[in-house]
């Protein structure tokens, strides 16, 4: 392994040393070296500008090749909106069923499933929440572990007169149980549509939930929706074997580019209980002024609101390639050897007189759990490390992490402690509650933590960078003042957080 890179403060041999240590606890990271190799090439860009990277589950990075390609494609095609019928048209056409196609293929979806093309996760599962027929009597189950965009379909459940329930977590590791599961999955009444909707990954805590939920629910007489953002960047999902009714997904998470772009699919049995608001160019086959009708497409394009981001799509199948000449599952051993790393020595860091540094929000282990890890710092006191001058000091070393709740609010107040009291003072706050100025509420109040760190590995990562995450987090210990170096941190006048995925 190259240390050249290595800032002066790293001493290139104790690195050296520690990876030896690392490859005897982790034998199969040898056999992931493909993303060495695309670490010097394809990726170079983060040692050439010294970056360290570790907001995967944010946004993945994507490889320069995809880019040559892509950009190959651009320059030698004349394309034009593949909504005519043209020669330039249908060449788009063509490039961009190829696309769907490839995108069926590569989650092994059969002839079982549509693919609709979405700008994002977000855009998809709010086609299931505008289209699915909530309605008086019908019931919304979610878990607890939820990015908000799932959370918000339960505006349209409310809008609509149904009723929603969250099923909890358990502490510490943050999963669900399956006797509770089983129980609320039991307590509904199966006259109304009801839908329940979990996640493959969480992206608060990297916890895998249990894909064989799906056949739970759907054997109970449920429809699930099953969101994949978190999971599909470092895991296989093949719907051959696991069939859910909906499943969303953001491809820039999986391969950093094209942004802009996602998917929601569509098991066909389900297709017909989608009843979409409204109608819009390029959805329908047939529409009228004077008649004041229409006849909506019956297939993917009536989700695909008017001209869809063609150029771009034909960037999703060549990620999708890139992925496969890695092989997925090289890149999720890879994710877990290093991630397994990270946890192994986060959990062992001690103040001087022997108190932990870290808590680490979920599993410690990497059973059942992927590359991201939530946690907070303490000092030696025990007191709460304030996450965002921890996130001003990482800025600081070109180490990009990410901070607060990361949209996944019930994760984090189930980790955090944090009651329906206490979520409920903050609200009555009004309309300008903020996440920071709840932090400041909260630990006030109750000295409890509204936030946390949010470190994620993905397949661009090496030794190196989780070598030299750990030295930062390490540099905390026996810290009780974080006003060191230049930056001050003023909790009225920091930033305000937008707080996304
Ligand atoms: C599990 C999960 N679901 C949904 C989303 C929403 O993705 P997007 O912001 O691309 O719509 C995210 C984003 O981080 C996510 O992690």
């Amino acid at each position: 392994m190259t240390t050249d890179h290595l800032p002066t403060t790293y001493a290139p041999h104790e690195m050296n040393a520690a990876y030896q240590q690392f490859l005897q606890t982790y034998p199969t990271y040898a056999r992931t070296h493909i993303l060495d190799d695309l670490r010097r090439t394809d990726y170079k860009r983060l040692d050439e500008q010294g970056q360290i990277y570790f907001d995967y589950t944010g946004g993945g990075l994507h490889g320069e090749s995809q880019l040559d390609k892509h950009f190959a494609m651009l320059r030698s095609k004349v394309l034009g909106n593949p909504h005519s019928a043209n020669p330039t048209s249908l060449a788009m056409t063509d490039l961009v069923e190829g696309a769907r196609h490839f995108v069926l293929d590569y989650f092994n979806a059969g002839d079982n499933y549509i693919a609709v093309f979405t700008a994002n996760a977000s855009g998809a599962l709010k086609h299931v929440g505008e289209s699915y027929p909530f309605q008086p009597g019908g019931h919304y189950l979610l878990t607890f572990d939820n990015h908000n965009s799932v959370n918000g379909i339960r505006e349209f459940v409310r809008s609509r007169g149904a009723s929603f329930t969250y099923v909890p977590l358990t502490m510490p590791d943050l999963r669900l149980d399956r006797a509770q599961l089983e129980a609320l999955l039991d307590d509904i009444n199966l006259a109304y549509p009801h839908l329940f909707a979990f996640p493959a990954q969480s992206n608060f805590s990297g916890v895998k939930h249990p894909l064989d939920y799906v056949d739970l629910a759907r054997g109970k007489g449920w429809d699930v929706l099953l969101d994949v953002a978190a999971f599909v960047p470092t895991n296989r999902l093949d719907l051959s074997a696991v069939q859910p009714d909906f499943v969303t997904l953001s491809f820039y998470k999986m391969f950093g580019f094209p942004t802009g772009i996602g998917a929601l699919l569509i098991h066909k049995r389900a297709f017909g209980k989608l009843h979409r608001p409204w109608f819009a160019g390029g959805t329908v086959n047939f529409a009228s002024v004077q008649g004041h009708g229409h006849y909506l497409a019956p297939n993917e394009a009536a989700f695909e609101d008017g001209t869809i981001d063609y150029l771009n799509i034909p960037a999703v199948k060549i990620g999708l390639e890139h992925i496969q000449s890695i092989g997925i599952d090289v890149i999720g051993e890879r994710v877990r050897c290093l991630t397994g790393w990270l946890l192994d020595n986060l959990y062992r860091l001690r103040h001087g007189n022997g108190r932990p540094l870290t808590r680490i929000y979920g599993p410690i282990n990497t059973d059942m759990r992927g590359g991201t890890i939530a946690l907070n710092l303490y000092g030696p006191d025990e007191k709460l490390l304030d996450y965002r001058r921890i996130e001003e000091l990482a800025n600081h070393a070109n180490i990009s992490l990410r901070t607060g709740c990361f949209c996944n609010p019930g994760a984090g107040e189930i980790a955090e402690g944090l009651t329906a009291e206490d979520m409920l003072y903050g609200l009555q706050n009004g309309a300008d509650i903020t996440l920071p100025r709840f932090v400041q509420i909260i630990q006030h109040r109750d000295n409890k933590s509204a936030g946390a760190i949010r470190v994620s590995v993905g397949l661009a990562t090496n030794f190196a960078d989780v070598y030299r995450l750990l030295q930062f987090i390490a540099g905390f210990i026996d810290q009780t003042n974080l006003n060191i170096g230049e930056v001050t941190f003023d909790i009225e006048g920091c930033r305000t957080i937008r707080d996304g995925s």
